[in-house]
């Protein structure tokens, strides 16, 4: 079966799908050439919210397949106002096919 992926960031959640390929993440997520950081797995966030808040000068690009800890991040993340993050649901490996064929796809 094959999921729909969400990709979140401070303002809203949207479809993976939704979005032009490939996914413009410097576009949506400030601050403007900003440096990233990515964490895999990240659980119900703790450790991304904490780097997050610490660094506004990064930005940090989570990706969780638990559907119920993804939603948890992202309310945390926009009740403590934080803005220089975003967030994928889904499987990282999957995901990171997904994005190599978009990415190939163009290149075509
Ligand atoms: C042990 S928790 C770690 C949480 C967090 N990194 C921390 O240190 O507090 C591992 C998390 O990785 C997620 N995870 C494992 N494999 C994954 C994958 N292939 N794609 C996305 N998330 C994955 C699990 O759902 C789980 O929430």
């Amino acid at each position: 079966m094959i999921r729909p992926t969400y990709v979140s960031t401070a303002t809203d959640t949207v479809k993976l799908a939704a979005h032009d390929a490939p996914l413009d993440l410097d576009r949506l997520v400030p601050p403007a050439g900003a440096p990233w950081e990515v964490e895999v797995g990240f659980g119900k966030g703790k450790y991304l919210l904490d780097r997050a808040a610490a660094d506004p000068d990064r930005r940090f690009l989570g990706i969780e397949m638990v559907g119920q800890y993804e939603k948890l991040m992202v309310r945390r993340a926009r009740r403590r106002g934080l803005a220089n993050w975003a967030s994928l649901r889904g499987e990282a490996q999957a995901l990171a096919r997904q994005a190599a064929s978009q990415v190939l796809g163009r290149a075509l």
